[in-house]
């Protein structure tokens, strides 16, 4: 009896033990074997996602560092809800609003449709704010970045 169940106990430690492939098919059966930026992952892995980061919520405007870009936003902006019906950020944020609200007015480019004609009010391709403006966090940059900023913005 003992015999026997040694013998299962190994033959089951065996069979678990060895995985159905190795790892190396793993890694190349689908990726080509190529790293991409998340590491080398198979392209229908999901790789385990950053903890979110924390935005303070009393924080210094970070400047731009080009004209054109878009400014970060320096205040917390959980539970702010932007959809069909409702659009939290121009409550504050509008040209009707801002000023009791002590925020910034959108700027004029925000009324502006692609052909170039100025609506009455906010043009839907500028209606989603957070495609384009995202919360300040102290983040590391993902890849090297070695911009600098013109000599008028420095
Ligand atoms: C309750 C009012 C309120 C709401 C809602 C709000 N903001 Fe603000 N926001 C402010 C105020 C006030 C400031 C001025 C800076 C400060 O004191 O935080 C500001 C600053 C900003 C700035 C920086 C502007 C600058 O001076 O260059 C951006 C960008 C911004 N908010 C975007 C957003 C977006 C996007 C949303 C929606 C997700 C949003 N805000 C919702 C009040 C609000
Ligand atoms: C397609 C990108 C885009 C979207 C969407 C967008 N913005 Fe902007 N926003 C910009 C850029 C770029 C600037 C800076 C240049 C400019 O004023 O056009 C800016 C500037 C601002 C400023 C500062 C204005 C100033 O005079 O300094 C505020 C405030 C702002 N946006 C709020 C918003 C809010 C609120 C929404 C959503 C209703 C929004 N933006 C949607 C790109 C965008």
């Amino acid at each position: 009896m003992k015999k026997i169940l040694t013998a299962i106990l190994t033959a089951s430690i065996i069979a678990l033990s060895s995985p159905a492939w190795s790892n190396d098919d793993a890694l190349t059966s689908n990726n080509g074997g190529v790293s991409s930026l998340r590491g080398l992952y198979e392209i229908s892995d999901v790789n385990k996602a950053e903890d979110l980061k924390r935005v303070q919520r009393e924080q210094q405007l970070i400047d731009r560092n080009y004209v054109q870009q878009p400014p970060m936003i320096p205040h917390s902006i959980r539970g702010y809800q932007v959809n069909l019906n409702a659009n939290k950020c121009l409550a504050c944020h509008s040209f009707k609003n801002a000023g009791e609200m002590g925020a910034t007015k959108i700027s004029v480019t925000h009324f502006e449709t692609r052909s170039g004609t100025t609506l009455s009010d906010v043009s839907p391709r500028r209606y989603f704010c957070l495609q384009c403006h995202v919360t300040q966090a102290d983040a590391k940059p993902l890849v090297e970045n070695t911009f600098t900023p013109v000599h008028s913005l420095r």
